[in-house]
């Protein structure tokens, strides 16, 4: 799933990352924000909780 439409960063891309480096060199590295800035919540989600993607998407009934 992409993160920042403006970059091409995907959410593979920053918990990739995340092993590497703190979140602060993610923003500066990948300059995340740096165009719209839409991405900066989307980003700080992903890497402050990696198990997004197990949310189940189906609505409640
Ligand atoms: S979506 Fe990341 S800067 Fe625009």
């Amino acid at each position: 799933m992409y993160i920042c439409l403006c970059r091409g960063i995907t959410d593979k891309d920053l918990l990739e990352l995340k092993k590497k480096m703190s979140k602060k060199q993610i923003y500066k590295n990948l300059e995340l924000g740096s165009s719209c800035g839409s991405c900066i919540g989307k980003a700080l989600n992903i890497l402050e909780n990696p198990t997004h993607q197990k949310k189940d998407p189906s609505p409640k009934s």
